[in-house]
């Protein structure tokens, strides 16, 4: 299994580390545009091998495209981050290009490949890549469900003082201000959490979520990477390990939900083959409006990407 990360900063570098450390690959290729940058820390991660015991071979090139030739899983980072009182819709002129250029070079070299993308803002950066990549969308999709999944049940585990891993939980819609958790679809190792926390603290822990990237952005002074790197690399885990595992995926939706023709935060089983299907849950009222709403800030911003003749 050969597995190319494109952009090695933050976020790449993070996500190819996790891989190497789960044992994924035999071979990761880092790519960056900054002269060294890829190749520096794929040398370093490589040194950790011995003392991480991992054997996956980690190899950086810079714009070297050829070096890729052949890769299964395509991760697509590349792209400029946020910076403080920036949205994630800032940097769809930037990101856009990055992501179309990076996505056409590498699937030259791996016409088979599977494309997970994580830039920004993804819903419609995922489209980008998918009208660059030129494949069945099934093949390619993004990742930001799991990462807002994460943080979601990270609060909730620590309101409750247990352990995240007890929590189960499921968000729809857009990466971005009108994500859409799902307190009905949330539980504690079975037992509906509306029956361990009050709904006040549920919709504070809700309201949290949603500006949880934004809060680290404050924090840092850029964007996140370890949380979002194991998210993407997790995707991955389940598509070279063929799990049909369900997790919400930015997908393509074709009618499900009622929403045609953009990517989307929706439930998917996800196996070797990609995204194997879309998976319609039962929404209420409120619920299908706040996801009528994501699907139409999306939308704007699809119009945006529309309006830049890039394809
Ligand atoms: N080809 C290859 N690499 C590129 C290109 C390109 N055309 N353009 C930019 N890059 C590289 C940059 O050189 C940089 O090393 O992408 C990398 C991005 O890394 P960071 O600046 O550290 O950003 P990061 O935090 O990793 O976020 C990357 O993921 O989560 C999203 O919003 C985030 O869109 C952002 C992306």
């Amino acid at each position: 299994m050969k597995i190319t990360v494109i952009g090695a900063g933050n976020v790449g570098a993070t996500c190819a580390n996790v891989i190497a450390h789960k044992a994924l690959a035999n071979q990761i290729v880092l790519v960056d545009i900054k002269p060294g940058l890829a190749e520096g820390k794929a040398l370093d991660m490589w040194q950790t091998a011995s003392v991480n015991i991992f054997d996956t071979r980690i190899i950086g090139v810079t714009d070297d495209y050829s070096a890729t030739e052949g890769s299964e899983i395509i991760v697509i980072t590349s792209g400029i981050p946020r910076k403080p009182g920036m949205s994630r819709d800032d940097l769809i002129a930037t990101n856009a290009r990055i992501v179309k250029d990076v996505t056409e070079k590498a699937i030259r070299y791996s016409p088979d490949a599977i494309v997970v993308v994580v830039s920004n803002p993804l819903d419609v950066m995922t489209y980008a890549a998918y009208r660059a990549a030129n494949k069945h969308h099934s093949k390619v999709f993004g990742m930001a469900g799991i990462l807002d999944a994460a943080r979601y049940k990270s609060f909730i585990a620590e309101k409750l003082n247990t352990s995240p891993r007890d929590v189960q939980a499921l968000l729809l819609g857009g990466h971005g201000d009108t994500m859409v958790p799902l307190p009905r679809y949330t539980s504690v190792s079975g037992i509906p959490v509306s029956q361990l926390l009050d709904s006040d603290v549920v919709d504070s822990i809700v309201q949290k979520t949603r500006q949880g990237g934004g809060d680290l952005v404050k924090l840092i002074g850029t964007s996140a990477w370890y949380a979002p790197g194991a998210a993407a690399a997790l995707m991955v885990e389940a598509i070279v390990h063929d799990q049909h595992r369900i997790f919400s995926v930015c997908a393509y939706v074709n009618g499900e939900y009622g929403i045609r023709d953009i990517y989307l935060g929706v439930p998917v089983k996800l196996g070797r083959a990609g995204v194997e299907e879309v998976i319609e849950i039962e929404l209420d009222e409120y619920e299908k409006q706040l996801l009528n709403d994501s699907a139409c800030s999306v939308r704007r911003l699809k119009k945006t990407l529309d309006d830049m003749k890039l394809f």
